[in-house]
């Protein structure tokens, strides 16, 4: 039978300190709210494990906001409403009341929503341990250098005790292996100890920190990379998280073969896919859902937000893709921007200043310098002069321009959709295009030029 646990993310608390509108569980971490980095791990270890059981959250503050925010986003999460938060024995007891499947399971798991760094990782070896020492529960602990404001690990003979900031003496204020929050407890032994739980303490708050006792079968189980720990209650504290994410995002992809220029300023979101050979340079941004094939380069000021970049593509300095598709060996920049539903084919190549919205450019098209092109399909091989235009917008519809294979469409040509150019068409520099072209045709459109002999010195003013 597979052993059943139930975990729980503890999610009521108000987190004041954190100076943003909102509940804390939802404030923004990467790509991600807070609260999607325990689901996410919990899930992974539910799976790892192959475990039973299922994932409550403990909700309370705005607690509106963050059921919303779960239930848009996954279909398996329970939820237990804590009316006062009155600590987090209280908030755990508002879990065992919430359903009583919630006592079936052999384990609880007890995480909080506000440290993400906490992987998969850390939560199969806590099973490991209860189960391999036969413990009745286990806490996981760290070292912290500057463990003010944490609940201190006391250990005893057998078993320990854990000591709140505000209760601890001087003496005890000294410990520096500290309480991350994270627990693994058998059901049985949880339900018993917190039944006893009061709130005879400073701040008369239950603490389920009085659950684990001297002289019982309990264990702290210190953890090496203190981290992985690290809780956000501020500000600075979520941008040292997000950064500590973000470093393990990157060292997972260069153990990949993702090679980096300097990755300390390179930021990668957490469902980002980077293939082998490629090679990001520094200040970039690679969000969003992105796909980045084999053998690609990103360079330096790239911004890339939910594209698609197949193999051998390049993406030049300072340009922006957001909702494109690079296929392979095409390149882009420097200084392009493709927009949603930009699809550049393969070796097709897009140079600076030029701006595609929704248009689909088949192999090998080169646009190369300053142009716009919107609302179009050009065939393969074409070449898009300097300076062109896809006039797709007439105020009040958008309009789609259709250029078929192996066209040379001048310098500076606009084309007023909407409009279709067939195959081997060829259009003169400086044209504005009104009709459309069959396959084979020549258009120029463009005042006839007058030259008057020598007569420039009437035009040309002098300063005096
Ligand atoms: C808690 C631990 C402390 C540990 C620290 C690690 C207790 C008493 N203390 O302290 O030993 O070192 O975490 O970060 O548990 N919550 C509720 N309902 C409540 C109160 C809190 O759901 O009534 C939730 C919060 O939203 C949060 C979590 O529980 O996600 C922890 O609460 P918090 O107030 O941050 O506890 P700490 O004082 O940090
Ligand atoms: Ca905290």
């Amino acid at each position: 039978m597979p052993l059943a646990v139930g975990a729980v993310i503890l999610a009521a608390g108000e987190g004041k300190r954190l100076k943003l509108s909102g509940p804390k569980p939802l404030a923004p971490c990467l790509d991600k709210r807070l609260v999607d980095f325990p689901i996410r791990e919990l899930k992974k270890f539910f799976a790892q494990n192959r475990l039973e059981g299922k994932i409550t959250a403990v909700i309370g503050h705005q607690r509106e906001l963050v059921r919303a925010h779960i239930e848009k986003n996954y279909s398996d999460i329970s939820f237990a409403v804590q009316e006062k938060q009155l600590g987090t024995a209280d908030a755990l007891r508002a879990y065992f009341n919430s359903s009583t499947s919630t006592t079936n399971y052999e384990y609880t798991l007890v995480m909080t929503a506000d440290t993400p760094v906490i992987a998969e990782a850390e939560l199969s070896q806590l099973l490991s341990v209860i189960k391999e020492e036969n413990l009745e529960a286990v806490a996981a602990s760290y070292i912290e250098t500057d463990p003010k404001g944490y609940g201190r690990i006391v250990r005893g003979n057998t078993g320990f005790h854990i000591v709140e900031e505000k209760e601890a003496t001087e003496e005890i204020r000294k410990i520096t292996e500290v309480n991350s929050g994270l627990y693994l407890l058998k059901t049985k032994y949880v339900l018993e100890h917190l039944a006893k739980v009061d709130s005879n303490n400073k701040s008369g708050e239950f603490y389920l920190t009085d659950v684990f006792k001297d002289g019982l079968n309990v264990k702290a189980h210190c953890f090496l990379e203190s981290e992985t720990f690290l809780g956000v209650n501020t500000l600075h504290q979520l941008e040292t998280v997000e950064n500590v994410l973000r470093r393990k995002i990157k060292r997972a992809f260069k153990e990949a073969g993702v090679r980096f220029i300097d990755s300390s300023h390179c930021y990668i979101d957490s469902e980002v896919e980077i293939g082998e050979g490629t090679v990001i340079y520094p200040n970039t941004f690679i969000t969003g859902k992105t796909k980045i094939g084999k053998n690609v380069v990103i360079e330096m000021g790239a911004q890339v937000t939910d594209s698609i970049i197949d193999d051998d593509a390049r993406v030049l300095a300072y340009s922006v893709l957001e909702g494109a598709h690079l296929h392979s060996k095409a390149t882009a920049g420097p200084f392009a921007r493709l927009r949603v539903g930009a699809d550049i084919g393969p070796e097709a190549k897009i140079g600076n200043f030029v701006e595609i919205k929704k248009a689909v450019l088949d192999r090998g098209v080169k646009v190369s310098h300053l142009s716009y092109v919107g609302d179009a399909f050009i065939g393969e091989e074409s070449n898009i002069g300097c300076g062109f235009i896809a006039c797709n917008y007439d105020g009040v519809n958008k309009h789609v321009t259709k250029i078929g294979k192996n066209c040379f469409i001048g310098s500076d040509t606009q084309v007023i959709a909407p409009i279709e150019i067939g195959d081997d068409c060829f259009v003169a520099a400086g044209s504005t295009i009104t009709n459309n072209l069959k396959n084979g045709d020549f258009a120029i459109s463009r005042g006839k030029q007058i030259t008057k002999e020598g007569l420039a010195h009437k035009f040309i003013k002098k300063k005096n």
